[in-house]
């Protein structure tokens, strides 16, 4: 069965998963907040990336473990880095406007239903099924009937010339013809720093966390002992004015990546036995997926898709490529939406701050063991925080007509917020005093909780939906063997076990 976008939604905010940013004043379209439970979710998924690149990184291609480095940078850089990195000049969207209703659109985001005889169209939204139904409505009011289908076509909006764009009504208008010439638009946002609000106290928030990397390699090199191949990791909130924020969290203005730039030895320099930028291209790729399968995203919703040629972005275009990891969210399904790029990014970003700083080739690695000087190509793994939680919990949500929650959510135990709660069977008894003392045990290790109120049913559901993979009871019989029983959230069976097998219990299941 599909599932509900809205439902998901619903259970998001009822559970506190995640709220909208502000929403007491009617919220901030882009933004979000993630409450008590996404809040721990969206930890634990970063944390389990931070511990599986660079805590712990994986083993490489010849059996020994990679060598990565985090860094911290700032949200806020000099001006000249994205001039550098081409972002003033080139991190555009085009973009339509509504004359009518002031609304902005990505127009590559518009689809286009036109009727070729009427010569009429109405627009809506790519991969959302409700905007193409109202669109239909519309252009059925228009025509003054059903049109024929074969006399339909779905065309991109950018597509349209002046004459056709004319006669096509906007998602959101009451008449043709409001929608504006394509133009492109700098998604990054503008601010000032300092008292003058001048040209030259201009600067911008970062739309991306990789250059706060790329600008720090000079200081890595000299501040450790790292040699290519190496990588820099970093974990940080990025900005980008998007134009049409929609489908919940997936396209934010604010949000969270999760970034490695690989450097490695340039292609041509490769030696025979030695792998080259396909090669981790290749591996990175293999690596990237397990790891989002790894999370719980292992069935037929994720997807590994290389990019077709006109796809790849500009400092792509000469090397190995780009693919996604990709997750079938409801909002996309049929189609997928991307949670991570890894891209074979050429040493373009490396020499163009070497060449706009002013550094030059002292911005450069010196190889030791080939005694010879270059700027290593890259390859970046630049994962998504927020979409890759949102994935987590479309994935997770499992409805189920046989509990009384309807719903609980299928959480892998290393990313779930709560890893266990723990009860007494009644309030009395001397069985609250038995569950504190085994909640106070381990809650010194795990993410648990301890819950008294309400019926065993009630507290089972309530952890259902908070997506909790165990739940240990106290009851009658705990009382006289110090035995407690185990529910397991998917099957719901239940076990006995002794309350000194309690915690090993839980650390055999949870990491
Ligand atoms: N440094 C490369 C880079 O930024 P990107 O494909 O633009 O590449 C990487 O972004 C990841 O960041 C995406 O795969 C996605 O998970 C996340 N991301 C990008 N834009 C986003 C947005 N508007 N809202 C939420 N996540 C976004």
């Amino acid at each position: 069965m599909a599932k509900s976008m809205d439902e998901i939604v619903a259970l998001c905010r009822r559970r506190g998963l995640i709220f909208q940013s502000s929403e007491i004043y009617g919220g901030i379209n882009g933004f979000w907040d993630y409450g008590p439970l996404g809040a721990r979710l969206k930890r634990n998924l970063k944390q389990a990336w931070w511990n599986d690149l660079v805590e712990h990184p994986p083993d490489g291609p010849d059996g020994r473990p990679l060598s990565i480095v985090p860094v911290e940078s700032t949200i806020i850089m000099n001006p000249r880095v994205w001039e550098a990195s081409g972002h003033v000049a080139g991190f555009n969207d085009p973009m339509v406007d509504c004359r009518e209703t002031k609304k902005r659109y990505r127009a590559d985001h518009l689809l286009v239903l036109f009727a070729r005889s009427a010569g009429a169209g109405a627009a809506f939204f790519e991969g959302d099924e409700e905007s193409r139904g109202r669109a239909r409505k519309a252009l059925k009011k228009r025509l003054g009937g059903e049109p024929e289908a074969s006399d339909l076509d779905e065309l991109p909006l950018p597509d349209l010339d002046a004459e056709r764009r004319a006669r096509v009504l906007g998602p959101d208008a009451s008449e043709p013809g409001t929608l504006t010439e394509p133009r492109a638009f700098n998604l990054m946002f503008e601010t000032y720093v300092g008292a003058v609000r001048d040209e030259d106290a201009k600067a911008y928030l970062r739309p991306e966390t990789a250059q706060g990397i790329f600008v720090n390699f000079r200081n890595v090199l000299d501040s450790t002992r790292v040699k290519v191949p190496f990588g820099i990791a970093q974990i940080g909130k990025a900005f980008r004015n998007e134009v049409t924020p929609r489908n919940f969290t997936f396209r934010s203005r604010e949000f969270e990546q999760m970034e490695v730039e690989f450097f490695i030895v340039p292609p041509e320099r490769a030696a025979g036995d030695e792998l080259d930028a396909a090669g981790w291209y290749r591996y990175w790729r293999e690596n990237r997926y397990a790891w989002w399968q790894a999370m719980g995203l292992a069935g037929d919703n994720l997807r590994l898709r290389a990019h077709d040629s006109d796809e790849l972005a500009h400092y792509a275009r000469e090397g190995a490529g780009t693919s996604d990891v990709e997750y079938r969210f409801p909002f996309t399904d049929p189609d997928f939406g991307e949670l991570e790029g890894i891209a074979h990014r050429t040493n373009y970003d490396l020499r163009q701050h070497a060449e706009t700083s002013g550094m030059g080739d002292k911005f450069a690695y010196f190889d030791a063991e080939r005694n010879e000087r270059y700027f290593p190509h890259v390859i970046e793994p630049s994962a998504g925080a927020d979409r890759g939680t949102l994935a987590l919990i479309c994935e997770a949500f499992t409805p189920d007509e046989s509990r009384s929650s309807g719903v609980y959510m299928d959480f892998a135990p290393r990313v779930a917020p709560i890893k266990a709660a723990v009860y007494p069977l009644v309030n009395k008894q001397g069985m609250p005093e038995k569950a504190q003392a085994l909640y106070d045990r381990l809650r010194r290790r795990f993410a648990v909780e301890l819950d008294v109120k309400q019926s065993i049913g009630k507290r089972y559901a309530r952890m259902d939906e908070a997506g909790t993979p165990y739940c240990f009871t106290v009851d009658g019989q705990s009382l006289e063997d110090d035995t407690v029983t185990v529910r397991e959230r998917n099957t719901q069976d239940q076990q006995r076990i002794s309350i000194d097998r309690v915690e090993a219990f839980l650390a055999e299941r949870i990491q």
